[in-house]
């Protein structure tokens, strides 16, 4: 028997998020499974010039202060995507703001970015990356706007600038639904200036060698002709990467009408085949040439097996885990490698985008 099936009831005895800080709480002492992560050559992926160990990454908003990098890295994730942190501590949105639904696997918030400002979150990296016994692994960091800031430009900046030295990559948060005008900058427009003064401070502030990556983060509500606009400024502005998706403000018929009724981001199974359109989308319309970190709805090896197949380099999930607990990423892992060969592949990395073939 799984050990998160005895610890998954007394959790979800408590609301989402008292259980979520009572993880991190654990976490931070170290009390978890100590599980023997998956480490399989077919698995190890390297992408720009970081090494990941498996392509199964934890994604923003579980570890928002930086407080469980080591932790999460020992459950067997290849990365952990941290975050997403603001210059300035804030409170986020009133309590209650986030919501499950354990029939669907699925959770609703509205969170707001609540964290501890850059301060903490820099003091944090850096206990990590101190640390005698540091555990290997990739740690990316997710920036995003205070509520109050109407230059965008000036956080993001900022943000490089205190942690340039100490980021393996950098993701551009512009898809949370819960910060007003956030997803705005999701156009054309506003994404070319804002890509260009986020690559000069990179320039300015960040070891010329093994500069880090610069991702963008984006929604699954986007259009067809918003898709091909933002792929065309992923290609024209020279990102790194994108992250696709974030949160939908969808709500299928499928989900019981209370937790529907809950405003914020829906994440988890109903956002799954949704996020792999977008994927595949993306990876057509920039023609594989910009890497794609697949997210969304995986909560299993044929999940994340998917979104590779529809062109993603690597995987994160977030929700999956509310109702899974840490065992499913080596499962995932064992998973990914029985697939392979079943598909009679050498490498994880012959399969990315075989579903366009
Ligand atoms: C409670 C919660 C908080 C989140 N916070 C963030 C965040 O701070 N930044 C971010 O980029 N994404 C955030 N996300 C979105 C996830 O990173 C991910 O993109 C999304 O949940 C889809 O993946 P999943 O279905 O595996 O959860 C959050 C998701 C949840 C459930």
């Amino acid at each position: 028997m799984k050990l998160f099936s005895l610890i998954k009831p007394i959790l979800h005895a408590f609301d989402p998020e008292t259980a979520h800080q009572m993880t991190i709480s654990a976490l931070k002492h170290g009390l978890y499974p100590r599980l023997t992560p998956v480490n399989d050559p077919r698995l190890y992926t390297k992408l720009w010039h970081l090494k990941f160990k498996n392509p199964i990454g934890l994604a923003a908003g579980f570890d928002k202060n930086a407080e469980a990098i080591a932790p999460i890295l020992n459950m067997g994730f290849g990365f952990t995507e941290i975050g997403t942190v603001t210059p300035k501590p804030q409170m986020g949105n009133p309590r209650p703001r986030i919501f499950r639904d354990v029939t669907n696997e699925a959770v609703i918030n509205r969170m707001g970015f609540p964290n501890k400002g850059v301060g903490i979150f820099r003091q944090n990296i850096q206990k990590f990356v101190k640390s005698k016994k540091r555990t290997p692994g990739v740690v990316g960091l997710n920036i995003g706007m205070n509520k109050d800031q109407t230059k965008p430009a000036n956080d993001y900046i900022f943000l490089i600038k205190h942690l340039g030295h100490l980021a393996h990559y950098f993701t551009v948060n512009i898809s949370s639904p819960n910060t007003p005008g956030l997803r705005d900058l999701q156009s054309r427009e506003n994404l070319m200036p804002l890509i260009a003064y986020i690559q000069e401070a990179r320039e300015t502030y960040c070891e010329s060698e093994n500069l880090p990556p610069i991702l963008v983060k984006l929604a699954p509500d986007l259009n067809e002709e918003q898709q091909q606009e933002l792929a065309d400024v992923a290609i024209d502005s020279g990102i790194d990467g994108l992250i696709l998706t974030n949160t939908t403000l969808d709500r299928p018929d499928s989900l019981p009408e209370a937790f529907s009724a809950e405003k914020g981001g829906l994440s988890g199974q109903p956002v799954k085949d949704k996020s792999t359109e977008v994927i595949k989308n993306f990876y057509v319309l920039t023609q594989g040439k910009i890497p794609i970190i697949g997210v969304g709805g995986v909560s299993s090896g044929a999940d994340a097996y998917e979104k590779i197949k529809a062109g993603a380099s690597l995987v994160q999930l977030y929700s999956a885990l509310i109702f899974q607990g840490p065992e499913l990423v080596n499962d995932i892992n064992h998973d990914l490698l029985t697939l392979l060969e079943e598909d009679g592949f050498d490498h994880i990395s012959q399969a990315i985008g075989t579903a366009h073939q």
